[in-house]
């Protein structure tokens, strides 16, 4: 799906920033801008600002910024499109359909079988509240859950019915043909549509925007099957959805907790901590892990490496719980995650355990979650004797193999050194074996990689960037002093590459009258850049007393810009000619009086 730049420019016009924004966050006007708390990570003071001028937020504590489209996108967790769609519709345009029929006919079917998962979501739910939803409530509540917290997880009861729960959705409308694909109910030649939930406490189960996408139900008491779920359908991917992560993405625990069932996550969430998650009676795949690291990431500043929450698994203490464990932990690794594991015992799962010994208990555990590759070690130890020499040998060479999957030495040295001291082998003997492997693995080497660095984007605090954008901030904050810097400075003469492009498109703006930063943050679509162009337009200039002390800081800025133009790395030697003229240019704004009299 693809929106024009013009209608994406006309659906961000038309929606002011601080008019938006003031529906999310509570912000106070101070000067110019407005403040509030950042929504984007947990302080106390208001960092946040909001700029009406530059139609742009920007958030001084975390470094998130951008325009009221990446603040829809981020806050509301959408795609670009989704989000451009949203501020359409509160604008009250009408966007035009450039969508194939096909695709509009499987859009409108998605919508419908969403619609039909809401009206049974709100008939199971009303049940339970019901005199027939009697033993429902009961079960529940044997079960330790509250109120509030049935009514947090929607839960509903599904009563005794062939076909009652049919007959409701068919009386709101909805046709044979949805229903059949919405998966709540079995078909069969001759007996036309029965319900599939009946006699069953209903879970919904919800997607990050809060849909219901698909149904759980539990017998209350012993019965096969114990759960009952909605099969896949287009808006159900079991693969994709973590139960409980609608709530837990906006955690703010410093973990993310990952365990095996519903009832897991409800009484983990019951007992305060809810950055629980569950998969969906499927094993833990690649999808999930993806997901858990989109919401699992740490908001950092930009230029710095990615940061990411505590993983902690949660899984049943029996034998198939500690097998789906290590799945896990090997489909996270593949992900690029690390993660703990937490142990329930004497306990079957976090549930119970909760029951039985409490929510501070539960928050030791997880402080002395074990790490997930000592874990996988401490597995694999039951698989050999290693009272036996020889089968300890045979154990420390499947250990030196899995110690080579870390890529990082540092890291492989450090948990080299915890095998050793665990089982008791000297180091040396360890990294011997370590070397041996890595040669019979086919040439593996285990050379030193370099540490990722930071890349070309640098960091901020990076002398050679900061004048840069702060030159860039001040003509957005006060754009009536580009007549004078566009005297000296072009924008060819931004030495940073995204600085560089990020000027082309201000410049070319101001040249043509048409100055508007949050549309120089529609122009790029990786987050990463939206958010440093935010905060290169969010410098602080400081507040400069004088006229003539403006003058000057401003002349200083731009003799950095111009120097570091100069020392272009791209340009070196090729350039000869442009070099000259910047090397003339440079001298020409030493001697140049800067004034600022008229225009400020
Ligand atoms: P468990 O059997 O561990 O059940 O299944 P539980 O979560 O402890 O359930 P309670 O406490 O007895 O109510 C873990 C998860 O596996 C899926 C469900 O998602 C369940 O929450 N499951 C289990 C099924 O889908 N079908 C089943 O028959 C059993
Ligand atoms: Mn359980």
């Amino acid at each position: 799906m693809y929106y024009p730049d013009e209608i994406v420019e006309e659906v961000r016009q038309r929606n002011d920033i601080v008019d938006v924004i003031s529906s999310y966050v509570r912000l106070n006007k101070k000067g110019s801008n407005y403040f509030g708390l950042c929504p984007f990570h947990n302080e106390k003071t208001g960092s946040f600002s909001v700029t009406p001028s530059k139609q742009m937020y920007y958030c001084f504590g975390c470094g998130k910024g951008g325009n009221v489209i990446t603040f829809i996108q981020d806050y509301e967790n959408m795609t670009f499109t989704e989000a451009v769609r949203m501020l359409a519709d509160r604008a009250g345009m009408t966007l035009p359909e450039t969508r194939s029929d096909e695709a509009r006919e499987r859009e409108n079917k998605r919508a419908q079988l969403l619609a039909v998962n809401r009206e049974a979501g709100k008939y199971y739910y009303a049940q339970l509240r019901s005199p027939a939803g009697e033993r429902g409530l009961e079960y529940f509540r044997k079960r330790g859950l509250s109120d509030e917290t049935m009514q947090r997880f929607g839960l509903g009861f599904a009563r005794s019915s062939r076909d009652e729960t049919f007959r409701y959705l068919k009386s709101k409308g909805f046709s044979d043909e949805v229903l059949r694909e919405s998966g709540l109910f079995n078909h069969r030649e001759n007996q036309g549509m029965t319900d599939k939930f009946w006699n069953r406490v209903i879970f919904p189960i919800m997607d990050t925007g809060q849909r219901i996408i698909g149904f759980g139900g539990r017998v209350m008491g012993d019965g096969e099957p114990k759960y009952l779920n909605s099969p896949e359908t287009p808006v159900f991917d079991k693969s994709r959805n973590l139960y409980g992560l609608n709530i837990a993405k906006s955690t703010k625990a410093k973990n993310m907790i990952i365990c095996e069932g519903y009832m897991d996550v409800i009484a983990l969430h019951q007992a305060g901590f809810d950055q629980a998650v569950a998969s969906l009676g499927t094993a833990f795949t690649s999808g999930h892990a993806n997901l858990i690291a989109r919401y699992a990431k740490e908001n950092v500043r930009p230029g710095e490496i990615a940061r990411y929450k505590d993983i902690l698994l949660c899984y049943d203490s029996d034998g198939a719980g500690v097998e789906a464990a290590k799945r896990a932990l090997t489909t996270l690794r593949t992900a690029g995650l690390s993660a703990k594991v937490i142990d329930m015992k004497p306990y079957k799962d976090p549930d119970e355990f909760i029951k039985n010994l409490g929510a501070e208990e539960f928050a030791k555990r997880i402080e002395n979650a074990e790490n997930g590759f000592m874990y996988e070690i401490r597995q694999l130890e039951s698989e050999y004797d290693l009272k036996d020499p020889s089968k300890k040998s045979r154990f420390i060479t499947d250990v030196a193999t899995r110690l080579l999957r870390f890529e990082d030495p540092v890291e492989r040295d450090g948990y080299a050194g915890n095998i050793a001291y665990k089982y008791d082998v000297s180091p040396d003997s360890l990294n011997e074996v370590i070397r041996k492997q890595a040669v019979e693995m086919g040439g593996i080497t285990i050379a030193p990689k370099p540490m990722p660095t930071r890349g070309e984007k640098g960091s901020l605090d990076d002398a050679t960037r900061l004048p840069q954008s702060r030159l860039l901030s001040w003509i957005c904050d006060a754009p009536e002093v580009y007549g004078i810097v566009s005297r000296y400075i072009s924008a060819d003469d931004f030495s940073d590459p995204l600085y560089r492009k990020v000027a082309t498109i201000l410049f070319d703006q101001l040249d043509n009258d048409r100055f508007d930063p949050a549309n120089v943050v529609s122009m790029f679509t990786e987050e990463e850049e939206q958010r440093q162009i935010a905060e290169a337009f969010h410098q602080n200039i400081g507040h400069l007393e004088s006229v003539q002390m403006r003058e000057n800081a401003l002349k200083d800025l731009m003799l950095n810009v111009k120097r570091l133009s100069l020392m272009r790395d791209d340009r070196k030697d090729n350039d000869f000619n442009r070099i000259i003229t910047i090397r003339k240019e440079l001298e020409e704004l030493e001697r140049a009086h800067i004034s600022l009299g008229d225009n400020e």
